[in-house]
């Protein structure tokens, strides 16, 4: 992952207005920009077949001014690579990799209608509210399961060809807007280290949800790393602030490094007790600590969920994703609390 100084994203991420409307590989109509990252602007788009066929998809597409430096384009096509391997409900999909007459290239990929984890949490955060634990739990679940069906990829003649994500952040997390939840972004981390990036202006990471191993030099990816990304992922969500963070890069390196993490039950005393002992085993700084594999840790999950009668359905995961949809664009006056249940006046505010 990348961070970009604010000014580079604006500055850089305008140049979409210039190809709305455009036909990409004369096939992929670019209608609208949903995102801007730190290497790629994606794009709504709908793809012409016969007959008036028409599908949408997204275009992930490189920032124009990363399109010459080799190593980004390495790295935007290593992510081709690897995520085009992998094929689950979780995972979003890659249909196609090209490159467009400008010589940019993009990725084609599932469209997914969603709001990210991030926007999903700060919808409650706005409105100083916990996010409810159960669909918490319940999103960590489908994250483990694109993680484990990555961890546990196979190659046509059926060899273990593992695929670590390295970068499980809330922004990659795609909540869509039937409560399927998709993990995206596959294979990038690993290619940005490969990179040799020395463009001043890009700082590399967003180094707060490496796991504390990784920082060592040498080191290599593993489930447990995975593991740890999303076990920050899952206690920011629900302590509803960032984990490890500082003024500088440099400091949030050295939080991570010591992996001490602030007991998830005094934020959140409305948890049950496995829940935080699930999430902070996730955290643990030693790797050996940790759940043993991706499909372990979904078993510790559901055995929680098992003990709520709360539904933690895609139906009410979907009514939380339209109530967060309706809070981003109608501001904090917002009169509706997201719950697992039903939209209720606000009451579940924090202590
Ligand atoms: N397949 C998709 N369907 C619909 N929207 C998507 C899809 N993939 C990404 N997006 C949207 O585009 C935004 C930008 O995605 P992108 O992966 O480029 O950036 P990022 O994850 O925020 O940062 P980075 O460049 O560091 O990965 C996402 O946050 C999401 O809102
Ligand atoms: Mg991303």
């Amino acid at each position: 992952m990348l961070l970009t100084l604010g000014n580079l994203v604006t500055e850089h991420g305008n140049n979409h207005r210039a190809l709305l409307g455009r036909h990409l590989a004369g096939k992929y109509e670019l209608v609208e920009l949903a995102g801007v990252g730190g290497m790629a602007e994606v794009f709504r788009a709908v793809t012409h077949g016969a007959a008036g066929f028409r599908r949408t998809v997204a275009i992930k597409r490189i920032l124009d001014h990363l399109s010459a430096n080799e190593d980004f384009v390495s790295m935007f096509v290593e992510e081709a690579r690897v995520t085009a391997a992998l094929s689950h409900p979780n995972i979003a999909a890659i249909h196609d990799f090209g490159q467009d007459r400008d010589g940019a290239y993009f990725l084609v990929l599932e469209w997914v209608d969603c709001i990210t984890l991030l926007d999903w949490r700060q919808a409650y955060d706005r409105h100083g509210e916990l996010s409810p634990w159960p669909l918490v739990a319940a999103i960590g679940i489908e994250v483990l399961k694109a993680l484990g069906a990555a961890h546990e990829n196979t190659d046509a003649d059926g060899f273990r060809i593992p695929v670590f994500h390295r970068d499980v952040t809330p922004q990659n997390v795609l909540i869509g807007s039937h409560g399927v939840v998709k993990l995206t972004d596959f294979g990038l981390a690993r290619a940005m280290d490969r990179a040799r990036i020395t463009q001043p202006e890009i700082v590399k990471g967003k180094v707060s949800y490496l796991a504390p191993e990784l920082l060592k030099p040498g080191s290599e990816p593993s489930p447990q790393s995975d593991i740890f990304g999303l076990g920050i992922v899952l206690w920011e969500v629900l302590a509803g602030r960032k984990l490890f963070e500082a003024p500088s890069p440099v400091e949030v390196l050295l939080k991570l490094r010591e992996a001490r993490v602030p007991p998830l039950m005094d934020l959140r005393p409305d948890i049950p007790r496995a829940l935080h002992d699930a999430i902070h085993k996730a955290l643990a700084k030693d790797p050996a600590d940790r759940h043993r594999s991706a499909r372990s840790m979904v078993r510790a999950l559901a055995n929680i969920l098992r003990m709520t009668p709360e539904s933690t359905s895609a139906e009410v995961l979907a009514r939380t994703v339209r109530l967060a949809r309706e809070r981003m664009h109608e501001g904090p006056s917002a009169e509706v609390a997201i719950t697992g249940e039903e939209a209720v006046p606000l009451t579940r505010k924090k202590a």
